[in-house]
C-alpha cells in the first residue's frame, strides 16, 4: 500500500498522579490508545470526536513532536525519527502544521512577508531577493494583496493571518499539512473562505491533509475519509457521504444526529448521549462507549470490540455490527 502517512497501533499514555492518599496514587491517562490509519498522498483524512478524545495528541505524534508510548508512524515510507535530530528537521520540511490560533503561530515583531520567507532561510534555499519573491508569489496565490505583505500580524484580520500561516506552511512544498482546528478561531463569514482556500491549495499543490475539526459539516466537505475517535481510539472510519448518511456506530449516530438538517438522516432524531464522557484516566472495561450507549449488551461491558471491516470500505468497533473480514488490524487507506 502506498500511503503517504501511516500509523500502526499508535499509542500515547501519560503517567500521572490521581487524587487519593497523601501524595496521590499513580495513574495512567490513555490519550491515544491504538490508532491505525493510512493517508494517501494528496488526500484528506478528517479526524472528529469530542474534546479530549486524543485528536491533537494524534497530530503531535504524527509530526514527531511527541514520542509514542508504543506503535509507529511512517511518513513517505520511513519511520518518523526522534524529535529535534537532523533527520527529523529534514522530514519536517515535508510535514507542516496549521494551528487554530494564527496569532500564536506568528511573530508580532516581524512583517508577515519576512515570516513567510523565513523557512527558506532556515533551510538555506535561494538568495534573500529570491526568498522574498517566492514568499510574495505564494502570498498572492493564497489571496493576500501586496499592500498587506509588509504589515505586522496585529495589523491583519484573523482570516488574513490564517492565510499568512498557510503560505508559511506551504513555502517548503510539504506533502502533508496537519490542520488542527484551522478555522475554529475565525469568524463564521471567513471560515468558508479559508475552507475554499484549503481545497484550492490541495488541488494546486497536491498536498495531503490530516484535518481535525469539531465542525462535522466542514469535515464532511473537505474529507476523502473520516475517522471518528472516542477516548483515544478510532470507533468508526469511512467515506464522508456514507458515514454521515448511514452512521453505523452508536457514537457516530449520536454525533451525526446533532448536526442540523439537511445532514441528518431522514427520520433520525437527535440522540442525546447519557452521562459525561468517561475520563481517559478511567476508561471503562469492554467497549469504552458502553456506559453511554442505549443499545449496550452484556458483551459490551465485558469485551472490547476491535475495529473491523463492516462492508462498503467502512471500519467500525462495535459488537452490534458484524465484521465482514477476518483481519481487524490493517489500516484502511482513504
Ligand atoms: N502533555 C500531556 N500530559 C498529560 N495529559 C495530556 C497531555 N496532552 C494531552 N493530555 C490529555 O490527553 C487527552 C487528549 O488530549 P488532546 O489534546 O489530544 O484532545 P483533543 O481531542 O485534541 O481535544 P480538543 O478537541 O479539546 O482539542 C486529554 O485528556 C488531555 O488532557
Ligand atoms: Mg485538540
Amino acid at each position: 500500500m502506498n500511503a503517504l502517512l501511516e500509523t500502526t497501533a499508535l499509542t500515547r499514555h501519560f503517567p500521572l498522579r490521581l487524587p487519593g492518599g497523601l501524595f496521590g496514587r499513580p495513574g495512567l491517562l490513555r490519550a491515544v490508545d491504538g490508532v491505525s490509519f493510512a493517508l494517501p498522498a494528496g488526500k484528506t483524512l478528517g479526524l472528529v470526536g469530542e474534546s479530549g478524545c486524543g485528536k491533537s495528541t494524534t497530530a503531535r505524534l504524527v509530526l514527531g513532536l511527541m514520542a509514542p508510548t508504543s506503535g509507529a508512524v511512517r511518513f513517505e515510507g520511513e519511520p518518523v525519527p526522534a524529535r529535534r535530530g537532523p533527520a527529523w528537521r529534514a522530514l519536517r520540511r515535508r510535514m507542516q502544521m496549521v494551528y487554530q490560533d494564527p496569532m500564536s503561530a506568528l511573530d508580532r515583531r516581524l512583517p508577515v512577508v519576512t515570516q513567510v520567507a523565513e523557512p527558506l532561510l532556515v533551510f538555506g534555499q535561494g538568495s534573500a531577493p529570491e526568498r522574498l519573491e517566492r514568499a510574495r508569489d505564494l502570498m498572492a496565490s493564497v489571496g493576500l494583496t501586496p499592500h498587506l505583505f509588509e504589515r505586522y500580524p496585529h495589523e491583519l484580520s484573523g482570516g488574513q493571518r490564517q492565510r499568512v500561516v498557510l503560505a508559511r506552511a506551504l513555502i517548503l512544498q510539504p506533502s502533508l499539512l496537519v490542520c488542527d482546528e484551522p478555522i475554529s478561531a475565525l469568524d463564521v463569514s471567513i471560515q468558508a473562505q479559508v475552507i475554499n482556500l484549503l481545497l484550492d491549495v490541495q488541488a494546486r499543490f497536491g498536498v495531503a491533509f490530516l484535518f481535525i475539526s469539531h465542525d462535522l459539516k466542514v469535515v464532511r466537505q473537505v474529507s476523502d475519509e473520516v475517522a471518528v475517535m472516542y477516548l483515544g481510539r478510532i470507533v468508526e472510519q469511512g467515506g464522508p457521504d456514507d458515514l454521515f448518511h448511514r452512521p453505523a456506530h452508536p457514537y457516530t449516530q449520536a454525533l451525526v444526529s446533532a448536526i442540523p438538517s439537511p445532514w441528518r438522516r431522514d427520520g433520525m432524531r437527535r440522540i442525546v448521549l447519557e452521562g459525561d464522557p468517561p475520563s481517559p484516566t478511567d476508561v471503562p472495561d469492554g467497549c469504552a462507549f458502553h456506559p453511554r450507549c442505549a443499545q449496550a449488551m452484556a458483551v459490551c461491558r465485558e469485551r472490547r470490540p476491535e475495529l473491523a471491516q463492516i462492508g462498503g470500505g467502512r471500519r467500525a468497533a462495535c459488537h452490534l455490527l458484524t465484521p465482514v473480514a477476518a483481519d481487524t488490524t490493517e489500516a484502511t487507506p482513504c
